[in-house]
């Protein structure tokens, strides 16, 4: 209390001596990573930097320029994706911890990340930045995360606020989502980041909601935000998404940045300063208010104070550090959890390095790096180890390793020429007749030319797989694909990879297939496969991860953080919403995103939320539902438990192992529509063979409620609830019915 009110005092003093000009400084950009300092005054710069997957390169202060030196290699981290799929907080928090301890090591306040958006459509092209299509898993994944990053004095920012769900139009496109959807969907994971992991800031989003550009909306910024959840840190905008001096000053935004450098024409630079100007000296009309501007001066000292910054504070600061043994044993760690094995056939998994004299490795994802890709995303890893150099560490010099490309990625150049309508829309420039006959012509001979290289590869690779041992075919999706600024057109894998996977399984139909993807495809062979993994961007030593788990000596214990359906058109947002081209989107799917559609509408997935398989099994037994509505205690562990579930589950195989079990819970009593069930709560729990384990998860009262518009409220009604123990969303071991005899609500 004594530390918060020495804030409040100190901001106040800071303000009564900062001028307008040097408060107007210190809210935009005064360089593509940094905000205006005020050096009179003892008030640094605040120092930003990308992003989720590590500590982005140097950049000059105002150009887009790589600084060019070789300090800026950094620990190349799992995706937020790859994290969500381990489904254990405890590595959410080491992995924050690593990347807090980088951005301060790297002498950064800010660093801009987690992203948290809910991964609405399989086509997003920045799914791999995002966690899942379920809050619940989001909040419990970003929170630790978030907590783990401000640990080392240096600032989240939670991106991007909010409902910011495609690439398509990004700066324009407009959302509608209604009430409900918005409460129980979209806002959770950032309310979570506000109220429990105190985020310090938080990005506007690039798109408008319901009207209004997210970096100026007052409903999110200013009433939700702010008033609701009680806010008081700095909102950034994201780079360029300012688009009004006025509706920015008066609107919770604190921080305009933008992509260009002309950061004295920033909306809330000199723009602003005239139009404050103006206001008192003209008609006033357009005035506006410096109250409004010491409001956001006041976030962001509170922020610089909560870091540490100013005066003699410091010396208090945490160093950080950058490219450490355990920061990479983390992300080890991180990796190995990500992986989740979908289907295992046969056993074909684990490959026994045990007499094996010949390995086909086929796939172009089995070499390459990811790390540099995807936009702002993108870092200088200090190594990233692919699939390929992992396997090969891993079986040493006496098994042959045989690798072929399997599949073509047309060059640069090629890529530009086959694309051609999206290069010149994304240019707005309108093609002369000459200028149209030309480009279709290179465009057939670019086709021409990938195919012809393609069955050259395609054909090497399957007389490879004929003559070998074992064949393991690594592809997938890169950064080509999964991007930020575009959302893929389709859910199909690139490259011609599906003839190429249905023509190894011919002639080895014992093939392990392996996707490496931020987002689902569609796997028209997945019948024919015997075994396939998912892996994500994984990280520095995801091929490390990837040829342990491959090789058994990790059991893999990664789930779905959403489903993979079977086709694009079985997913909501495109069989009933509107995704990609127009100016304006409306969520019409509603409530049923991911699995609450699939689960409720009974449509069968490819493989569905929460799945994957493990080299043991696990049997659940004796779930014990309490229910304790009246005498809530504070002695008890969890004072605000309304329902305790306990569930044993033992490992019945013959290795050791890791399930996440997972707490679904279904309204059977509802008065408006609900989903069938919804993710309320989960565990991981690791197991030796033979050993059985308790487990114990608490659901307080808003794991039972509803948003109800009309109240403006949770709630949760008495009533019939089942409750259900489970080892994905359509694999429930065991239920168990409850009564509540009271109605609950709550924000
Ligand atoms: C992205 C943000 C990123 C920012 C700064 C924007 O284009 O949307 O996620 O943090 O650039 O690089």
């Amino acid at each position: 209390m004594k530390m918060k009110k020495d804030i409040e005092t100190r901001i106040e003093e800071l303000l009564r001596q900062l001028t307008l000009e040097e408060k107007i400084a210190m809210i935009h950009g005064d360089g593509l990573f940094q905000s205006g300092a005020v050096e009179r005054l003892g008030i640094p710069p605040l120092k930003m930097s990308d992003g989720p997957m590590g500590v982005r390169n140097e950049f000059r202060r105002s150009e887009w320029i790589n600084s060019g030196t070789t300090d800026d290699y950094v620990t190349y981290l799992p995706s937020n994706s790859a994290l969500a799929a381990t489904w254990n907080r405890e590595l959410a928090y080491e992995t924050g911890r690593v990347l807090g301890k980088e951005a301060r090591g790297r002498g950064k306040d800010i660093i801009l990340a987690p992203g948290i958006n809910i991964k609405r459509s399989p086509l997003c092209g920045r799914n791999f930045e995002y966690m899942s299509e379920d809050p619940k898993l989001v909040e419990e994944m970003a929170v630790p995360l978030i907590k783990g990053i401000q640990e080392n004095d240096v600032a989240a920012c939670v991106k991007h606020f909010a409902v910011n769900n495609q690439e398509t139009e990004r700066l324009w496109v407009d959302t509608y989502v209604d009430e409900r959807p918005l409460r129980e969907i979209y806002l959770p994971g950032f309310k979570a980041a506000v109220e429990q992991a105190e985020t310090h800031t938080l990005m506007g989003a690039y798109n408008r909601f319901r009207g209004e550009h997210c970096c100026h909306s007052k409903l999110l910024l200013s009433e939700i935000l702010r008033k609701e959840w009680g806010f008081d840190g700095a909102v950034i905008s994201d780079w360029g998404g300012v688009h009004d001096t006025k509706e920015a000053a008066e609107s919770g935004l604190d921080l305009e940045m933008s992509v260009t450098p002309n950061f004295d024409e920033y909306y809330l630079a000199n723009p602003l300063l005239k139009a404050i100007q103006d206001g008192e000296h003209g008609d006033g009309k357009e005035k506006i208010e410096e109250s409004d501007i010491d409001e956001k001066v006041r976030n962001i000292l509170r922020t610089m104070l909560r870091l540490h910054m100013l005066g003699e504070d410091r010396e208090n600061r945490k160093t950080g550090t950058y490219n450490t043994t355990e920061h990479r044993e983390a992300v080890l760690n991180a990796a190995r959890e990500s992986l989740i094995l979908l289907k295992n056939e046969d056993k074909r998994l684990p490959i026994s390095p045990k007499g094996l004299k010949k390995l086909a490795v086929i796939g172009q994802n089995a070499e390459m790096i990811h790390s540099n890709g995807g936009g702002s995303a993108e870092i200088k890893a200090l190594y990233e180890i692919s699939p390929l150099m992992g396997l090969k560490t891993k079986l040493g010099g006496n098994v042959e390793v045989n690798y072929a490309k399997g599949y073509y990625i047309p060059t640069r150049q090629e890529q530009k020429e086959l694309n051609w309508q999206q290069h010149s829309l994304e240019r707005k420039k309108e093609l002369t007749k000459e200028e149209l006959a030309e480009a279709l012509r290179k465009q057939k001979l670019a086709e021409e030319e990938s195919r012809r290289q393609g069955q050259i590869l395609l054909e090497e690779a399957v007389a490879l797989a004929k003559e070998v041992d074992e064949v393991i075919l690594i592809g997938g999706l890169n950064h080509d694909y999964d991007v930020e600024g575009r959302d893929r057109k389709d859910m199909l894998l690139p490259y011609n990879q599906d003839a190429l996977i249905e023509e190894v399984l011919k002639v080895n139909p014992n093939a392990v297939v392996v996707i490496v993807a931020g987002s689902p495809i569609q796997m028209a062979w997945q019948d024919r496969a015997k075994a396939i993994v998912w892996s994500w961007y994984a990280g520095m030593e995801g091929g490390n991860a990837l040829a342990e788990v491959l090789l058994g000596d990790v059991n893999p214990s990664g789930k779905l953080p959403e489903t993979i359906p079977q086709k694009l058109e079985d997913s909501p947002a495109h069989k009933f919403g509107e995704f990609g081209t127009k100016e304006t989107v409306t969520y019409k799917e509603g409530l049923y995103v991911g699995y609450r559609y699939f689960d409720t509408y009974g449509v069968e997935p490819a493989f569905c939320f929460g799945h994957g398989l493990s080299y043991t099994e696990f049997a659940y037994k004796n779930l014990e539902v309490s229910v304790r509505e009246d005498n809530f205690s504070a002695k008890e562990a969890d004072p605000d438990a309304l329902v305790t579930v306990k569930v044993t589950v033992e490992n019945t195989g013959a290795v050791d192992g890791a399930e996440a079990v997972q707490i679904y819970v279904a309204d059977k009593e509802v008065s408006l529509e609900r989903p069938v069930h919804e993710l309320k709560g989960f565990q991981k729990v690791f197991l030796k063979a033979g050993e059985e384990k308790e487990v114990t998860i608490t659901l307080h009262k808003n794991a039972f409620g509803f948003y109800n518009p009309e109240r403006k409220c949770f709630q949760a009604e008495s009533g019939e609830f089942e409750i259900q123990a489970a080892s994905s969303s359509r694999d429930i071991r065991l239920r168990k019915t409850i009564q509540l005899k009271r109605e609950y609500r709550y924000q």
